[in-house]
């Protein structure tokens, strides 16, 4: 029986923001040290100490925004440590992330430049949990001023004109790692804190508050009620932040990124799948207190997160990437860009070498391996701001372990010239499906189709096989008249491109 889809051209919705593509990049394991930060005497080739094709790879995805420092990391975290001439930089302890000597080479000036060279917005996240109010102010005066003694220091630091970030986090997880605090105490500090965090000419802020842990409904209504407004009505925030992590197994016994065998794989779609209900719930809730959508649902932490690799430091984070989780982000992606009137930014954990990366790097090495979850965000690039289209689908639910997931996820839009794109997945592992796309109110012509599949569902790409899993071209589409048919593989993600 086939899937069938119909998408109706001529209803263009919402944008669908290109800041949902955005990533993560904490002070952790060999995100930053190791990974995307190699040094400035490093032999691999770099620019002013960014790894060069680590860099050029995130470009070619066009990564919209790069959050950082933290994560868990942020609440710990004094911008101050990180600035002026590196050999006076105090060591730190990275207490969160395996107990290693942060040497604080890498801190806002080095941060910043690297989000010059890939061209995207920063997104940082300042310390409520062991900070003050007048240290984060400091560090937004210090980056977006254009007068005053922090800007002068700024200046003599090497950056004469400020940065203007606009995104800023109002902590981290201050219900676990930056604070453990209940959610009013939390709305209390967001208040006083975002007081504090102000616009300087030309640099209004999007202050993002924490939000809450997965399904934790509580913390959004409690947080939407005391803290995201204040006294006299004013908005506190522009954006609430949520985490949901994938995490197979048990947090004290997860499983492994590889091997698996078809249980395991649904047991990831059935899991990842949770996120659509937990964004829809605290969706409604912003609505009741934000009917106008005025304060965005920032997904700022995403991901597959599994055991270590063997013989890699617990605290590192370090896993690999396989066809799965190329599913896993397709199908997290659709659940955010049917929810993009209010999913407006959100992150995939973490860049390079931690958790869901979307590249790998050998340790002290020059080689380089980018995950079959880069090839997705590669699929994905038409939708960039392009306008969401309804998508009408008879896909059938699957069951796994109590929960259900769709066999077949698609989303589509319109963009500005005009084309349509279409992504779509089949997480069934073992299946393959036969796909009919009704594309209402056009006569469609396949401008592009390709397809990210393996016949082997453990597939990887090692450093000797860097590329064993890619997109490839789509064959078999068939066009006649307004319908489109295609077949695709078993547990795999298509992007289908009209003209
Ligand atoms: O991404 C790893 C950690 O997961 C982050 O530091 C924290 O915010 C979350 O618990």
């Amino acid at each position: 029986m086939p899937t069938h889809l119909t998408i109706h051209t001529a209803e263009p919705g919402p944008v669908i923001d290109r800041h949902i593509f955005g990533h993560f990049a904490e002070h952790l394991g060999r995100c930053i040290y190791d990974g995307l930060w190699v040094g400035e005497s490093s032999p691999v080739p770099h620019v002013r100490g960014w790894r060069r094709d680590l860099v050029a790879a995130l470009k070619q995805i066009q990564i919209p925004n790069l959050r950082w420092p933290g994560g868990c990391y942020a609440d710990d975290y004094h911008w101050r440590d990180g600035i002026g001439p590196r050999e006076k930089r105090p060591r730190r302890i990275n207490a969160h992330w395996g107990g290693v000597v942060e040497s604080n080479a890498v801190g806002t000036h080095e941060f910043l430049d690297l989000c010059e060279q890939l061209g995207c917005e920063p997104y940082l996240a300042g310390n409520v949990g062991s900070g003050t109010p007048r240290e984060l102010r400091e560090w937004v005066e210090y980056c977006n001023a254009t007068a005053g003694s922090l800007a002068e220091e700024r200046a003599a630091n090497g950056h004469r004109d400020p940065w203007k970030v606009r995104l800023w986090g109002i902590g981290n997880e201050n219900w676990g790692c930056g604070g453990n605090m209940t959610a009013e105490q939390y709305s209390a500090e967001l208040r006083r804190y975002s007081t504090y965090t102000r616009d300087f000419p030309g640099a209004p802020l999007m202050r993002v508050g924490c939000g809450a842990n997965g399904d934790d409904f509580r913390w959004t209504d409690v947080v939407m009620r005391d803290g995201a407004k204040g006294p006299f009505g004013g908005p506190m925030i522009q954006g609430l932040s949520l985490h949901y992590y994938t995490v197979p197994g048990s947090w004290a016994r997860k499983h492994p990124a590889s091997p698996f065998d078809a249980a395991g794989w649904k047991t990831v779609m059935a899991l990842g799948w949770k996120m659509e209900a937990i964004v829809r719930g605290h969706r409604a809730i912003m609505d009741r207190y934000d009917p106008s959508g005025a304060i965005a649902l920032v997904v700022d932490e995403w991901g597959s997160w599994y055991e270590v690799e063997p013989g890699t430091n617990p605290g590192f984070l370090y896993q690999q990437q396989t066809v799965r989780d190329a599913v896993l982000a397709a199908l997290t992606l659709n659940i955010f860009i049917n929810h993009c009137e209010r999913v407006r930014i959100a992150n995939l954990a973490q860049t390079v070498n931690v958790l869901q990366a979307v590249a790998l790097t050998e340790e002290g090495g020059g080689r380089l391996v980018l995950t079959p979850t880069w090839d997705v965000l590669g699929l994905y690039l038409p939708h960039y701001d392009a306008k969401r289209l309804p998508v009408h689908s008879d896909a059938a639910t699957l069951q796994h372990d109590g929960l259900s997931y769709p066999a077949v996820s698609a989303t589509a839009s319109l963009a500005a010239d005009n084309s349509v794109t279409v992504t779509v997945c089949n997480t069934d592992p073992a299946a393959s499906v036969e796909i009919t796309l009704a594309l209402t109110g056009r006569t469609p012509a396949v401008a592009d189709a390709r397809v990210l599949a393996s016949s082997l569902l453990t597939a990887c790409n090692t450093f000797d096989q860097p590329r064993a899993v890619t997109t490839r071209p789509l064959d078999g589409v068939r066009v006649n008249g307004q319908r489109v048919s295609v077949t695709l593989p078993p547990g795999s993600v298509a992007a289908l491109h009209f003209a």
